[in-house]
C-alpha cells in the first residue's frame, strides 16, 4: 500500500512548482473525456457553512493535484467535478444526480454536514456509485447502504469524548445542552453527549433548541442561565455558535461553552470574538501536530493556498487519497470493485490519522480537543477511541 509519506517525499523532492502546476480543470468541465477518471464532489462552497465546503474542497483539490502530478491513477489523470449546494437543503440531491447522470462520475466525495450527506447518499447507493464523506459524523450516513463510506470518526465517539472532557477534565457536575433541531449532526451529537454525561454521573439540567439560521438565542439562553449549569454544550455549526457565545456573554453567563467539530471555522472567532475565549471543542486534526505527515500536508497546503489547513481540509484530502488508493487496489473504476476495495482499506496512513474502514464503513480515529485562546485554536489533547 502506498503511504502518504511516500507521496509527500516525492512531492517535496520534485519541488513546490510541481504542486502549483497541478492539473486543475474548471469545475463542471467535461473536457478530457475517457482519458480522465471523473470524480464528483458536492460541497457547501457558499451559504451559511461556506467555510466547511471551501476548506474541504481545497484539501480534496490538493490531493487530486498531487495524485495527478504523480501520474494519476491507473494511468489516467483524475478530473474533479465540483458542485456547490449553497449550504441549502434540497441542493445536494440535485448536485449528485447531475454528477452521476450527466457527468458520469465514478465516485462521489462529500459532504461535510451530515444532513447533506444523508440527502445525497441514497442517490449514490441506488446508482451503485461509491460515496465517501470526508467528515460527516452522524452514524446514519453510512447506514444508508454498502456504497457509502466515511474517513472520519462518528458522533457516539465524539459525544462521549466531550462528555468525559466536561465531566472529568472540566469537573462539571451539571451541563445544559443547546442544539439545532434542523441538523441531524446536532440532534445526534446532543443525544450522544447526554448519554455520556449521564453515564458519568453528571446531570443535564436544561435542554434548549434552535433552528439553523436563527439569529436570536436570548430566550433559550435566559432559560439556561436560570438553571445555572456548570457548562453549556452547544453541538452546532460555527455561524450559530458564534452568535450564541456573544449573546450568552451579554446575558452575563460566564460558564464555559463547549462543542464538537461543527465549531471548526476561522469564521467562528470572527463572529463570536472574545465571547469564545477559553471555550473548547473536539475535532479531527490539529495543524500543530508535529508528525511528519501532518507537517508536510500543512506545508503544501500553505504553499498552494496561503493559509493553514483545518480539519475539513485534512479530511477532504484524505477522502480523495483513500479513493485513489482503492481504485489502484481494485485495478478498475467500476462502482462494485471500488466499493469492495474501499471496504478492505486497512491502516492507510492519512493526514488525519490511520484509517481502517470497519464493517459499518466508518473509520475509527482519535479526536483532538482544541481551546480558543487569543482568538486562535490551540491544541489541548488527543483522545484515542
Ligand atoms: N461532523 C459535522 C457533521 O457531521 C461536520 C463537520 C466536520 C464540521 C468537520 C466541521 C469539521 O455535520
Amino acid at each position: 500500500m502506498k503511504t502518504l509519506h511516500g507521496q509527500f517525499f516525492f512531492a517535496a523532492a520534485m519541488g513546490v512548482s510541481l504542486l502549483l502546476t497541478g492539473c486543475n480543470k474548471p469545475a463542471g468541465s467535461s473536457a478530457g473525456g475517457e482519458d480522465t477518471i471523473k470524480v464528483g464532489e458536492f460541497a457547501s462552497l457558499t451559504g451559511s457553512e461556506a467555510t466547511f465546503g471551501q476548506s474541504s474542497h481545497k484539501g480534496t483539490q490538493l490531493a487530486i493535484d498531487e495524485l495527478n502530478a504523480n501520474g494519476g491513477v491507473l494511468g489516467k489523470k483524475i478530473q474533479l467535478i465540483t458542485e456547490d449546494n449553497q449550504s441549502q437543503a434540497g441542493q445536494s440531491s440535485t448536485a449528485v444526480r447531475k454528477l452521476i447522470s450527466s457527468d458520469n462520475v465514478v465516485a462521489v466525495l462529500g459532504e461535510v454536514a451530515s444532513s447533506r450527506s444523508l440527502e445525497a447518499a441514497p442517490i449514490c447507493q441506488q446508482n451503485k456509485i461509491p460515496m465517501i464523506s470526508p467528515s460527516s459524523t452522524n452514524p446514519k450516513v453510512t447506514e444508508v447502504g454498502d456504497y457509502i463510506f466515511r474517513v472520519c470518526f462518528i458522533d457516539p465517539f465524539q459525544g462521549t469524548v466531550m462528555a468525559n472532557f466536561g465531566r472529568k477534565t472540566l469537573k462539571m457536575n451539571s451541563a445544559a445542552i443547546l442544539s439545532d433541531v434542523k441538523s441531524d449532526y446536532s440532534v445526534g451529537l446532543a443525544k450522544f453527549f447526554k448519554e455520556g454525561f449521564l453515564a458519568n454521573g453528571g446531570t443535564i439540567i436544561a435542554e434548549q433548541k434552535y433552528s439553523g439560521g436563527d439569529k436570536d438565542f436570548n430566550a433559550q439562553l435566559t432559560a439556561i442561565k436560570a438553571a445555572n449549569p456548570d457548562g453549556i454544550f452547544v453541538p452546532g455549526y460555527y455561524t450559530e455558535v458564534g452568535l450564541i457565545a456573544l449573546q450568552a456573554r451579554q446575558l452575563g453567563i460566564t460558564v464555559p461553552l463547549f462543542g464538537g467539530d461543527g465549531w471548526e471555522s476561522a469564521s467562528l472567532v470572527q463572529i463570536g470574538g472574545a465571547a469564545l475565549e477559553g471555550d473548547y471543542y473536539s475535532t479531527h486534526f490539529s495543524p500543530e501536530d508535529t508528525s511528519l505527515a501532518v507537517q508536510f500536508f500543512v506545508k503544501h497546503f500553505k504553499e498552494k493556498y496561503g493559509e493553514t489547513p483545518d480539519a475539513m481540509a485534512a479530511l477532504g484530502y484524505d477522502s480523495a487519497m483513500i479513493l485513489a488508493d482503492a481504485m489502484k487496489r481494485a485495478g478498475a473504476t467500476d462502482g462494485a470493485k471500488v466499493r469492495d476495495a474501499l471496504a478492505a482499506t486497512k491502516g492507510f496512513h492519512a493526514v488525519s490519522g490511520n484509517i481502517t474502514i470497519d464493517a459499518n464503513r466508518n473509520a475509527s480515529k482519535p479526536a483532538v480537543i482544541l481551546q480558543i485562546k487569543d482568538g486562535a485554536f490551540k491544541y489541548v489533547e488527543t483522545i484515542a477511541p
